[in-house]
């Protein structure tokens, strides 16, 4: 199994008016491993991965995907997790 991550997020949060959805979640998942977003209904998970897949832009914090910027390559992110030419 690589030491590279295929996804990278740090301390991202996403607030939607006063209401915070994501607070300050970190975590690294690499090539193989099976990672589990966990948490009751409202804690983030949806909005979590709408940011990793481009269709929400978090309010601050880095996302990164097979080491792009995942906010400023979008086009690229894209292509990454879909067999689907963006
Ligand atoms: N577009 C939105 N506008 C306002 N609040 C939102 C929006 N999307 C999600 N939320 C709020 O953000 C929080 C996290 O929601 P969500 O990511 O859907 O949680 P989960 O998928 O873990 O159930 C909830 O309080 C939800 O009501
Ligand atoms: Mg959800």
């Amino acid at each position: 199994m690589s030491d590279r991550p295929i996804i990278r997020v740090q301390h991202i949060v996403k607030s939607f008016g006063t209401v915070m959805a994501v607070n300050d979640v970190s975590f690294e998942v690499r090539p193989g491993e099976i990672f589990a977003c966990l948490g009751p209904n409202g804690a983030g998970k949806t909005t979590i991965i709408k940011m990793l897949t481009t269709l929400l832009r978090p309010t601050t914090g880095a996302l990164e995907l097979d080491g792009l910027d995942v906010t400023t390559h979008r086009t690229e992110v894209r292509k990454r997790f879909s067999k689907i030419e963006a």
